[in-house]
């Protein structure tokens, strides 16, 4: 296996023209935008704003290429990237609400960001969350109907590996098939999926069969569909920054870069970022002369304003920074959807553990991959999920008001997973994976400051299942897996449950003991109305108070949608493409 990893790598040498190796002299070279951060947001600025020839583009990202890491390119091998080294590895501060238990952080240390690592589920939110962001904002520019161009422009829906006939799959009619990232249905049939069919038809009322969760309304349960194009992830990197989009000459690329800060210019113009490629033995600065676009994500693109002095005062001057904009919103507010991954154990061989614990076998279908793009690697092994709400009756709601953004934007996410993944599943057994998640959680968490340098990483607080809401969701969640697979069709199929837990006090512990992150965070520097009293950048993602500098990545979600969270940060950054050049009158 390493051997044939170390040949690949070979094979795909890296042909990253606009790559600088060189720093001598980039002081003095004029970029008309620096990007912090080569993730979903950032690459896809950098692409848009390179598509006038005219306009100088720096792109600085902390991690590798992403050309020829197989593990990232091949999709069922999502499980080997976290952790890896093209993962961040950050680690959660202990969860009061989950036994003081740490939780795994992943983020994509690679080009093209956590999209590099991720799961890549394609799923855009509701029409109603989209609403809410233009209602939040004072904003129409956000609404659903005012940034389906931007959808549009992202999107590339394309046949799946398998080429099998997809009509009744999906709704052509909501998708886009000329924009820049690849999206397909599954490519490689699983075994659950016939059981999973007859589920939604014997029990339709309570689990309808949603024809496609991205036409603005989510609500039941259809076939998952992913950044994959011909089998292979269409991650930002491969995507937005593919060959013939960071061979523009006027693009430049730092990979391996670490940005420590942004300096101020001007008093409150903040057009220089300061950076190392040596653990911080040597710092060099580089400046722009339109925009600094800091697109670092959720984590630490709050952690690079509060080492640049923009920040809570207090929180600042406790680490003798010296603030120079204070504002208390950065880092606040963090919002993620807790996961727990409920493991059935069932009667079957058909599953990603066997693959995962055989090295002959994953050899063989690594080589399948490679020779004909086909097999049980073209996807992760997963092909339903479902957007479900509480009963408009559920007691809860006499306690809390309903944080969905409508009544067609679900409570809770169901996730069908063809077996554990993981590289190293349990030694025996054959399981389900029938993840649970909160869409529309309540809790709260935060990014702080450990230390005072910029290298060390910050405390991530999620602060997971926090509220009464988050903890009564997922046990209902569970509830209705339960309620799920005593259809008929799993008859036979499934032999034992995750947990014996039925009363709320058995669940509860059996969530503390089981919950995850989704790796999904956002809100840290949340977007907010022009007048609003709190938030960190205004509806056109400018740092309020500040000039030159915008934030384009998912610290600027004012509120988490009830989906996975990349198409989301994809929209965000079309509409900041867009906004962007009418600023500078950019074509
Ligand atoms: C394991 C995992 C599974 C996921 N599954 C899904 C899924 O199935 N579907 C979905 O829609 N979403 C999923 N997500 C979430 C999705 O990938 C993210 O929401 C999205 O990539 C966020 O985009 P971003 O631009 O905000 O940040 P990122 O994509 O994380 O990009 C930030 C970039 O900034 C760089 N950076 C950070 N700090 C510095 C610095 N100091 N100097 C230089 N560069 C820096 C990082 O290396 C990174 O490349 C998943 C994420 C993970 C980690
Ligand atoms: C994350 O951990 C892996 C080991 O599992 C390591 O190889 C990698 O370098 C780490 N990532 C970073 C950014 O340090
Ligand atoms: C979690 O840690 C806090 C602070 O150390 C402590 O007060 C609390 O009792 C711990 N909770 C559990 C369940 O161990
Ligand atoms: C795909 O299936 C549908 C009905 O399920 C059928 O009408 C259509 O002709 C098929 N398309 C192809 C290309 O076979
Ligand atoms: C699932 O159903 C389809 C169509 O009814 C059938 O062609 C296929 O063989 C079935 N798959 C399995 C694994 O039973
Ligand atoms: C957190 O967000 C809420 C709106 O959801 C807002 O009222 C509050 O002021 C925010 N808190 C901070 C510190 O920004
Ligand atoms: C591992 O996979 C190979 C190739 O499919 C197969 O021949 C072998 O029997 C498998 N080994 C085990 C222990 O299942
Ligand atoms: C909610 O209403 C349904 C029927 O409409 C009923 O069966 C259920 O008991 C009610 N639940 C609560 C908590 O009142
Ligand atoms: C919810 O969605 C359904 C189906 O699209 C629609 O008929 C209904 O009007 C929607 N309800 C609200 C309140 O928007
Ligand atoms: C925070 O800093 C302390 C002291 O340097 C260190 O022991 C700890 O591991 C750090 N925490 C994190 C999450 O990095
Ligand atoms: C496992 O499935 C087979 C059919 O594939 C069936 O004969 C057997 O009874 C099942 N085992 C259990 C324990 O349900
Ligand atoms: C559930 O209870 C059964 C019977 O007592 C036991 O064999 C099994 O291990 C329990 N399962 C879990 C996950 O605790």
């Amino acid at each position: 296996m390493l051997l044939f990893l170390s040949l690949a790598l070979v094979l795909w040498a890296p042909q990253v023209l606009s790559v600088i190796t060189d720093l001598d002299g980039l002081a003095h070279r004029s970029f008309d935008f620096v990007v912090i951060g080569g993730g979903a947001g950032g690459s896809a600025i950098a692409n848009r704003l390179t598509e006038d020839p005219d306009v100088h583009v720096l792109l600085i990202e902390a991690g590798g290429s992403n050309e020829g890491v197989l593990d990232s390119a091949i999709p069922g091998l999502m499980s080997f990237l976290t952790p890896s080294p093209w993962d961040w590895n950050f680690t959660s501060t202990p969860q009061s609400a989950l036994n003081n238990r740490t939780l795994a952080v992943a983020r994509g240390f690679i080009l093209g960001g956590s999209t590099g690592i991720n799961q890549m589920v394609y799923t855009r939110g509701t029409s109603e969350d989209w609403d809410s962001w233009a209602a939040i904002t004072d904003d129409e520019g956000w609404s659903w109907n005012n940034v389906q161009k931007y959808i549009r422009r992202n999107e590339r829906f394309t046949a799946p590996a398998d080429h099998h006939n997809t009509t009744g799959q999906f709704d052509p009619s909501v998708h886009s098939f000329d924009g820049v990232v690849s999206v397909s249905l599954q490519g490689f049939s699983n075994g659950i999926d016939n059981r999973t069919i007859q589920t939604l038809s014997e029990l339709s009322e309570e689990f309808p069969f949603n024809l496609d969760m991205n036409s603005g309304f989510q609500l039941g349960i259809g076939w998952v569909q992913a950044t994959i194009g011909d089998g292979t992830r269409s991650s930002a990197g491969a995507s937005y920054l593919g060959p013939q989009f960071i061979s523009r000459p006027n693009l430049h690329v730092l990979l391996n870069t670490r940005v420590l800060r942004m300096l101020e210019t001007e008093r409150l113009s903040f057009r220089s970022v300061e950076f190392t490629q040596d653990a911080g033995n040597t710092k060099h600065t580089v400046s722009a002369s339109k925009e600094v676009i800091l697109s670092a994500g959720s984590i630490m693109t709050p952690h690079i304003l509060m080492h640049s002095g923009i920040g809570d005062s207090e929180v600042l001057s406790s680490f003798g920074i010296e603030t120079i904009h204070h504002l208390p919103s950065v880092g606040k507010n963090l919002s993620e959807q807790p996961i727990v991954r409920n493991e059935w154990l069932v009667n079957s061989t058909d599953t990603f553990e066997t693959i995962a614990r055989n090295a002959t076998l994953l050899a063989d279908v690594i080589s399948e991959w490679e020779n004909i793009k086909m097999g049980p690697l073209v996807d992760p092994p997963l092909s339903f999920i479902g957007w479900l709400r509480l009963p408009d009756n559920a007691s809860i709601f006499q306690q809390v008001p309903d944080p969905a953004a409508g009544p067609n934007t679900s409570h809770y996410e169901l996730i069908l997973i063809n077996g554990i993944l993981s590289p190293t599943p349990p030694a025996t057994g054959n399981f389900l994976a029938f993840s649970t998640s909160v869409a529309s959680p309540t809790s709260r968490g935060s990014i702080t400051l450990n230390t005072s340098n910029p290298l060390d990483y910050p405390l991530i607080n999620p602060n997971l299942f926090s509220t009464d809401f988050d903890r009564f969701t997922v046990r209902e969640a569970f509830r209705a897996t339960k309620r799920f697979l005593a259809a008929q069709s799993w008859d036979g199929y499934i032999l034992a449950p995750p947990t014996n837990a039925t009363t709320d006090e058995e669940l509860d512990e059996y969530v503390r003991e089981n919950a995850a992150t989704e790796n999904h965070p956002a809100g840290t520097a949340a977007m907010s109305s022009k007048n609003a009293a709190y938030g960190v950048v205004d509806p056109d993602l400018l740092v309020k108070g500040l000039r030159g500098l915008r934030i384009v990545d998912a610290s600027i979600f004012p509120r988490l949608p009830a989906a996975h969270t990349q198409v989301p940060v994809y929209i965000v950054a079309e509409r900041a493409a867009d906004l962007i050049k009418s600023a500078w009158k950019i074509n």
